[in-house]
C-alpha cells in the first residue's frame, strides 16, 4: 500500500523524534497529544532541532523548512478523529498497557481498513494491542531508538496475526524513513532492551552498592568496552520513568529478577529525577 500521510500519537521524547524523521523523509505528519500546548511545544522542539541540523550543514535550509511545513499538531487524543485521514499510525504514548490499549481500540474504530497500525512499545505485549484494535492483521511493532533522528535501528515486531502484507508494508515504510530494520517476534523487550535492561540494572547495582562512581562505571564501558555512551547516561537518556515502566512489564512477563527495577531507580523516579528530561538522574544536566 502507498503511505503518504502518517499519524504519530504521543509527542514526548519518542513521538516528537519519530514525527521529525517522518516529516524529513517527505511524509505529511499529524502529531497528536492530550493538549495543544504539549503538541505545540513538541513541534517547536522539532523545528529547533531541524534548524540546528541546517546550521551544522547536515541538512539544507529548504529541507528544514519543508519538513516543518509537513508537520501538523492536533490535540484530539480523546477521539483520535484525525487518524481517519492517515495511511499509517505510529503510537508512542506512555508505556502503559491500559493507555495504549484504549488508543488501539479507538484506532480500530476510526481508521480506514487498510491503515497500518504500529506501536513503538518497548516491552508491552503487542498482541494485546492488536486484539484491542479488532484488526490484528494490520498491527505491527515499529520500535524506534532514542533519539530517533540519530539512531537508525527499528525493530519490526510481528504477532501471530500480523500478515505478510503488513510486514512488507512496514519494511517498505522503514526503508522510506531511512531506517535499518531487524525483524523480531512479539516478546518482551525484543532484542535490544532484553540485552540492555539487565546491563543497565547491573550498572545501577554497582553504583548503589558503592563499588564505583557513576562517572567511573560509565567510563569503564566507554573507554574499555568502546561503548559510545555508558549505561547510566543511557538510562538518563531513556528517561528513568520510562525505564521503570519497561522493567515492570518485562519482569511481569519473564518473572526473572534480572528484569526487576532496582530500588535506586524506583526512588529516583519517586523524587521526579527522571534523567535528561528533568535535568537530573544518575547525572546532572545543564538546563
Ligand atoms: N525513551 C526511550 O528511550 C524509548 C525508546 C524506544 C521506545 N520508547 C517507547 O516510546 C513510548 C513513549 O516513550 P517516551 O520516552 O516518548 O515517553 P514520554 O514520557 O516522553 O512521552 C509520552 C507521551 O505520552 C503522552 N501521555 C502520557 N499520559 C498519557 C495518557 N494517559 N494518555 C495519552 N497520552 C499520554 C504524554 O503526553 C507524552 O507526550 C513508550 O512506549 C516507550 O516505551 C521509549
Amino acid at each position: 500500500m502507498r503511505i503518504e500521510r502518517v499519524g504519530v500519537i504521543g509527542s514526548g521524547l519518542m513521538g516528537s523524534g519519530i514525527a521529525q524523521v517522518a516529516a524529513y523523509h517527505g511524509f505529511n505528519v499529524t502529531l497528536v497529544d492530550i493538549d495543544q500546548a504539549r503538541v505545540d511545544a513538541a513541534i517547536d522542539g522539532i523545528h529547533r532541532r531541524l534548524l540546528r541540523e541546517a546550521e551544522r550543514g547536515r541538512i539544507t535550509t529548504e529541507d528544514c523548512e519543508a519538513s516543518y511545513q509537513r508537520l501538523h499538531g492536533v490535540a484530539d487524543m480523546d477521539t483520535l478523529n484525525s487518524m481517519a485521514r492517515v495511511d499509517a499510525v505510529i503510537e508512542a504514548v506512555v508505556e502503559d498497557l491500559e493507555v495504549k490499549g484504549s488508543v488501539f481500540r479507538r484506532l480500530g474504530e476510526v481508521c480506514t481498513p487498510g491503515t497500518l497500525l504500529a506501536s513503538n512499545t518497548s516491552s508491552l505485549p503487542l498482541s494485546d494491542l492488536a486484539a484491542a484494535s479488532k484488526r490484528p492483521e494490520r498491527v505491527i511493532g515499529l520500535h524506534f531508538f532514542n533519539p530517533p533522528w540519530a539512531l537508525k535501528l527499528v525493530e519490526i515486531v510481528s504477532t501471530a496475526s500480523t500478515t505478510d502484507e503488513t510486514l512488507t508494508d512496514a519494511m517498505r515504510f522503514c526503508e522510506k524513513l531511512g531506517r535499518v530494520p531487524v525483524q523480531v517476534k512479539d516478546t518482551p523487550g525484543f532484542i535490544a532492551n532484553r540485552l540492555l535492561v539487565p546491563f543497565i540494572f547491573d550498572a545501577i547495582d554497582l553504583l548503589d552498592s558503592g563499588v564505583s562512581s557513576a562517572e567511573d562505571i560509565d567510563n569503564a564501558c566507554k573507554v574499555g568496552l568502546n561503548h559510545t555512551m555508558g549505561p547510566l547516561a543511557t538510562a538518563d537518556l531513556i528517561g528513568l520513568d520510562t525505564l521503570k515502566l519497561i522493567a515492570e512489564s518485562m519482569f511481569e512477563e519473564y518473572g526473572e529478577p534480572r528484569f526487576k527495577a532496582p530500588t535506586l531507580l524506583r526512588r529516583l523516579v519517586s523524587l521526579g529525577h527522571l534523567g535528561r528530561k528533568t535535568g537530573r538522574g544518575f547525572f546532572k544536566y545543564a538546563e
